[in-house]
């Protein structure tokens, strides 16, 4: 399913960064340096760049990804800072501290990127390889942990390519990462922050600046916490039945490879990763419609497919 690809490494040089940052605005796939652990970047802003990454990592389902960003100024366009969330950034930014903040109206980061959510985790890394590559590439980058869904987090360029060679467009070496552990998470979607993953920055430095100690995730938070919980967040407000072989009477059909006529075709040409980039903004366009009831063609359930099933098996569960 992956389209083969040679894995370029590119030095850490002006030339180097030059290139990722090409091929990163012309929707490849490059891992980099961060402190914390490499990224798989890819252009936040493109379905198409941001599906890849879950094909080249295989993940089984759609996890809202952490936005990269080269400056604050770029994070308050993506993001809506509180007083509490403007205090974090100014104090822990750059570093490994990742702030989830309601997604803001002039935000450019994709719907797939967020897994639909209307959140946004954003984080300006410390380390100048990746700043300086997020700047040239002009845009808010996605990027998980640069290994294949399962494996340990990478530190250096050789365990990138050991998971991702043949599979990513290019990694930028920069030799190993610093602090080697994931940044850390913290919600500020309410008054009440929430440390939702332990990481980079210790939870006692971010209390001791604060004043105030740093809640639990809630259900649907996170979805290492809470897997399975995070659907419920974007259910479109119309029933959905799944595996439809034909549209019934009163029903909008959600297409995959010209199964249904003239209903709304994910891929026409059968592209499962087409199918992704365009899911989460179908689903947006479908409830937005007024549909009542959405039956979806059969999708084939291998590569991108188990992610796409997984996330329209949510859509269709009962409603609490
Ligand atoms: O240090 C790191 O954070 C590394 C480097 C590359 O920056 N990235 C990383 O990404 O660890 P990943 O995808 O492995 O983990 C991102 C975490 C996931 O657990 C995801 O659920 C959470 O961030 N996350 C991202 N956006 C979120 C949101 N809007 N709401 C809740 N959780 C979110
Ligand atoms: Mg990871």
């Amino acid at each position: 399913m992956i389209h083969a690809r040679t894995t370029l490494r590119l030095q850490a040089d002006a030339a180097g960064e030059a290139q990722a940052a090409r091929i990163l605005r012309e929707g490849g796939l490059v891992a980099f340096p961060t402190e914390t652990v490499y990224g798989l970047g890819a252009d936040a802003t493109n379905p198409r760049a941001v599906a890849g990454i879950y094909e080249a990592k295989g993940r089984p389902r759609f996890n809202p990804l952490i936005a990269h960003v080269a400056s604050l100024e770029q994070a308050r366009r993506e993001g809506t800072f509180s007083p509490l969330a403007e205090k974090l950034a100014q104090k822990f930014w750059p570093g490994p501290l990742t702030l989830v903040v309601p997604l803001a109206e002039t935000a450019s980061v994709c719907d797939l990127a967020r897994a639909g959510l209307p959140s946004i985790g954003l984080r300006m890394p410390a380390a100048n390889i990746a700043r300086d590559l997020i700047a040239a590439a002009g845009r808010p980058i996605a990027a998980p942990s640069a290994n294949r869904s399962g494996h340990v987090s990478p530190a250096t360029a050789d365990h990138v390519l050991a998971d991702l060679e043949d599979r990513i467009d290019a990694v930028l070496d920069g030799g190993a990462c610093a602090v080697g552990v994931e940044s850390t998470i913290v919600a500020l979607l309410d008054d009440t922050p929430r440390l939702l993953r332990p990481g980079g920055v210790a939870r006692e430095d971010i209390e001791v600046f604060l004043g105030m100690g740093l809640a639990g995730a809630e259900p649907g938070d996170s979805q290492p916490l809470a897997p399975g919980l995070l659907a419920s967040h974007y259910a479109p407000g119309a029933s959905v039945r799944l595996n439809a072989r034909e549209l019934e009477p009163g029903e909008t059909g959600l297409d995959f490879a010209g199964q249904f006529a003239g209903a709304f075709d994910l891929s026409p040409s059968g592209d499962l990763e087409e199918a992704a980039a365009n899911l989460f903004s179908a689903l947006r366009t479908l409830d937005a419609s007024g549909a009542m009831r959405i039956a979806v063609a059969p999708i084939p359930n291998q590569g991108l497919g188990e992610a796409i099933n997984d996330r329209l098996a949510r859509a269709a569960a009962p409603r609490p």
